[in-house]
């Protein structure tokens, strides 16, 4: 086998396996190295992502909402189920066949790119005059050599202290989409993307979910006005949600999980659950890799430290994805890993972090791109909003599903577009229209006048759009 390449990536998730193919397409010999085995020890490409998140938690969430739908949505259809019951073995190997489908595609793809897979654990071994070696250790363990190494080696779930990830009791991500049965009370720590996805899953599933978050605010990093929605729309589906708590101490019995805590009010608690899931961040991937054979080292946060354009410290060493700095999410993983392909081959790609969106896959979906009205405010920028409730549009009516709003922020004097807001039915879907509309510097206007289709959803973006200058059509 070829051990000698112009470029490694050492990471096959979104950022590394996007990374390696793009760098094929450009003409360069490539191996990717990545470490993750399937229930069999075979490989199984795709990272985090793939594995034991974006994939498998959008298959539950999908399978969850059908199942809640069946129970409670369909009556109004006129469609009622009777005997309806709960598989979850089956709907567990489902979501599992959808992630081998995924694993499969990709070495399809690295076979069809001709990139060289390697299963194994890599790190570096030296710096060469010209290049870089790097060890490979697992199934297959060899030495190999390149001009060039991307590292790509993603993310691990951040336990709290004094609380180790036991996957029975006490849960990751990754024992969050396996449980064998649905509990009945379910304690979720962190109110972000993965508590609020998980605890929407085994909620719908039948859980009694409580979601401790430490922030007095909720959603912080999303428009006031659409995590205010929010907030309402969760706890009337039942997640008791409470904001402002101080973790005390986590402790594992043989059957329950005690969790103490002060209330927002300063009050002592004892949350008691069958399961706990803690979602309370990331933390970077790099042990292991022996950085320091090549000259690096990590950032106070244990980030590998890269220029905007990814390039590390160390001239012909790179790196993407949730490694480094930036949002944790695979579309900026895989843009990233897209443009340093091209920057090895000379070209000067360019990733614009103001235009990548942020979607959250619960009922009802949350998704936005840009500024929010909070941030626009505290920089001082004079803008215009405009609003559409999902409730005045023909489609969301016909579906049954009108809650929440799209909301378009816009310069208050060129009219250019700054932010869109979207909560409601397929917000990840219609998400992208504004993020082609802000790549293109559109204004506000330039939506209200394009021709959207009778009826969609996506004409709640146009009447947004038409909103920021005060004259919605149907609203
Ligand atoms: P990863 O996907 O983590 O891949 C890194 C790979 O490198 C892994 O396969 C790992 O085994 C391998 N590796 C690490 N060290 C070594 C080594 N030394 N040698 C060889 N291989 C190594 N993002 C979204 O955009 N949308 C979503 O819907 C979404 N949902 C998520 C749901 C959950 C539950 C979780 C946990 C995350 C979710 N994310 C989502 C985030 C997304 O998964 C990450 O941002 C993305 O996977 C990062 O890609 P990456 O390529 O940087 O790293
Ligand atoms: P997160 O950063 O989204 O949320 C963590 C939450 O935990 C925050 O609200 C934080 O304030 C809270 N928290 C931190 N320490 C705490 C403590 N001691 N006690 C109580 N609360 C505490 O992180 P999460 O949910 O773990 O997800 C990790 C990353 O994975 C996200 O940043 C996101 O980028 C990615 N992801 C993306 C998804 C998507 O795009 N749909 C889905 C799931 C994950």
């Amino acid at each position: 086998m070829q051990t000698q390449f112009d470029l490694i990536v050492i990471g096959a998730g979104p950022g590394g396996y996007i990374a390696a193919i793009r760098a094929a397409q450009l003409g360069l010999s490539v191996a990717c190295i990545d470490a993750w085995s399937n229930a069999k020890g075979g490989p199984a490409p795709g990272g985090t992502c793939t594995n034991v998140g974006c994939i498998p938690s959008k298959a539950l969430l999908q399978s969850s909402e059908h199942y809640e739908h069946a129970g409670h949505g369909f009556a109004e259809h006129g469609i009622d189920v009777a005997g309806l019951k709960l598989d979850l073995p089956r709907m567990l190997a489902r979501k599992e066949q959808v992630v081998r489908q995924n694993n499969e595609g990709i070495l399809y793809l690295f076979k069809k790119n001709k990139v060289q897979f390697v299963h194994g654990r890599a790190s570096f071994a030296a710096k060469l005059d010209a290049g870089f070696e790097v060890d490979v250790t697992g199934p297959e363990s060899k030495r190999l050599t390149a001009k060039q190494v991307i590292i790509a080696t993603g993310s691990s779930p951040r336990a709290l202290p004094d609380a180790a990830f036991d996957e029975k009791l006490i849960l990751s991500n990754t024992g969050a989409l396996a449980l064998g049965e649905v509990p009945k009370r379910l304690g979720v720590i962190g109110a972000g993307v993965i508590g609020l996805e998980m605890g929407s899953v085994w909620r719908r599933l039948g859980a009694q979910v409580t979601v401790l978050e430490a922030l007095p605010d909720f959603l912080g990093a999303a428009d006031a006005q659409v995590a205010k929605e929010a907030l309402k729309q969760f706890k009337k589906q039942g997640l008791d949600i409470q904001l402002g708590v101080k973790i005390a101490g986590v402790k594992a019995g043989a059957k329950v999980v005690n969790v103490r805590y002060a209330d927002a009010q300063g009050a002592e608690q004892t949350l008691t659950v069958d399961r706990l899931i803690v979602s309370i961040g990331r933390v970077p991937n790099t042990e292991g890799l022996n950085l320091g054979a090549v000259g690096l080292s990590t950032d106070a946060r244990g980030f590998v430290p890269v220029d905007h354009d990814c390039k590390t410290p160390v001239p012909g060493i790179w790196a993407i994805g949730d490694v480094v700095r930036g949002p944790m999410l695979a579309h900026k993983a895989e843009e990233e890993g897209v443009a340093v392909a091209e920057r090895i081959q000379g070209q000067k790609p360019h990733v614009d972090f103001n235009t990548v969106p942020w979607v959250i896959y619960t009922a009802p979906e949350i998704a936005w791109v840009g500024q929010t009205e909070q941030q626009l405010k505290a920089a001082g920028r004079a803008y215009k909003a405009g609003s559409f409730p999902f409730l005045a549009n023909g489609r969301a009516r016909a579906l049954g599903d009108t809650t929440g709003f799209v909301k378009m922020l816009s310069d208050a004097a060129t009219d250019e577009i700054l932010g869109v807001h979207i909560i409601g039915p397929m917000a990840s879907e219609l998400i992208a229209e504004a993020a082609v509309a802000m790549e293109f510097k559109a204004a506000a206007e330039d939506i209200a006048r394009i021709c959207h289709a009778h009826p969609t959803l996506s004409e709640a973006m146009k009447e947004a759009a038409l909103a920021c200058d005060g004259r919605s059509l149907n609203f």
